[in-house]
């Protein structure tokens, strides 16, 4: 295939940060329809005033990637698995969501856009795409909108950490809890990330790299971090990770149970217990950002727990990361079936 010409952009050297593309696709819900779509190179909304996403939070989003194989083809991952969480997170709010046609639609759309801002193989990067739900319609009551804009914007983006697979220290956070049991934390509501934002910059003035959360009722079990799901491994080869309605249900974490047993581990999925932290021999931070951050510490109660000691990630984290990104970019066998070509 002939390499597409690209944007001039240093693609070896980006942060995980908005950089903007050619265009951003919006579809509206108005009179109980889903409209055709529109491509746009606008990078601002025009919003009511009173619009329930302002006023009432209802705004909900989504987060993947979309990959450039060494062969040329565009491939995005699991995207079927978004467009659900997306539903699920709209209902949720009760919000109107885009039926999974459509969000795959938008987002193959937006990639082919914005195809000269998909990063070469092998530069570590990779197009974020960042599909958005928000209630537009007016209210001055609180009751769900009854207009909505789904939007999806992509940006070019680094590794989470500049080094890539870095790892980090982890702060457990008892003054603030990030979601209530019967709450929406299993949602990916945009509100649930203003809410966590007081712990995690006061864990990063403290110098930790991210607040770890304790189960909201008894702060007894572990939940998971601001923006990624929690594992740990085991002596024995156990990948145990915390099963919890406040927790969001990782797509990266969700494949990592799938992966674990082809490379030996055994998939513990139940309620983990604060002190069990201390008998893991390693532990890792998932999500679609970072895929796996080794977490090198976690500091509770005092004291500290010390997962790294010579600051590199751990065997177990170094081989689950590398088969799973291996399938995202389409250097190895996807017998799962996760990743799609994007037609371009
Ligand atoms: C709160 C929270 N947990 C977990 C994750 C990881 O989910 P995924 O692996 O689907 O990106 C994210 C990021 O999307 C998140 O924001």
């Amino acid at each position: 295939m002939p390499a597409r010409p690209k944007a001039d952009i240093d693609f070896a050297n980006l942060a995980f940060a908005y950089q903007p593309t050619d265009v951003n696709v919006r579809y509206t819900w108005r009179d109980g329809k889903w409209d055709r779509g529109v491509e746009t190179d606008s990078q601002t909304l025009p919003l009511h005033i009173a619009a329930t996403c302002v006023h009432y939070g209802q705004a909900v989003f989504e987060g993947l990637k979309v990959y450039e194989a060494k062969d040329g083809r565009v491939l995005c991952f699991r995207i079927n698995e978004n467009a659900e969480r997306m539903a699920h997170s709209a209902g949720t709010l009760m919000m109107e969501a885009p039926p999974v046609a459509l969000f795959r639609e938008a987002v193959f759309r937006v990639a082919r856009a914005n195809q000269r801002f998909i990063p070469p193989h092998g530069s570590g990067a990779s197009l974020y795409v960042r599909p958005l739900l928000i209630g537009t319609g007016a209210r001055v009551g609180v009751r769900p909108a009854d207009e909505y804009l789904f939007l999806v914007l992509v940006t070019p983006v680094g590794p989470y950490f500049k080094q890539g697979f870095t790892p980090t220290k982890l702060v457990v956070e008892e003054e603030f809890d990030r979601a209530a049991p019967l709450g929406v934390g299993n949602a990916k509501a945009a509100g649930n990330y203003a809410a966590g934002m007081r712990a995690t910059m006061r864990a990063r003035e403290a110098g930790f790299g991210e607040v770890f959360y304790l189960d909201a009722r008894e702060h007894k079990y572990v939940d998971e971090l601001g923006a990624a799901n929690f594992f740990g491994i085991t002596a024995d080869k156990h990948y145990v990770t915390p099963q919890s309605v406040s927790v969001l249900r990782s797509i990266t974490n969700k494949s990592l149970r799938t992966l674990a047993p082809d490379l030996g581990f055994q998939v513990e999925e139940r309620a983990v217990p604060a002190e069990e932290l201390e008998s893991f021999v390693e532990a890792g931070a998932c999500g679609t950002a970072a895929v796996i951050t080794p977490i090198e510490s976690i500091t509770i109660r005092g004291k500290q727990i010390v997962y790294l000691k010579d600051g590199k990630p751990g065997p177990h984290c170094t081989a689950l990361y590398e088969r799973l990104t291996a399938i995202q970019l389409g250097d190895a066998e996807d017998k799962y079936g996760w990743t799609e070509e994007i037609e371009t």
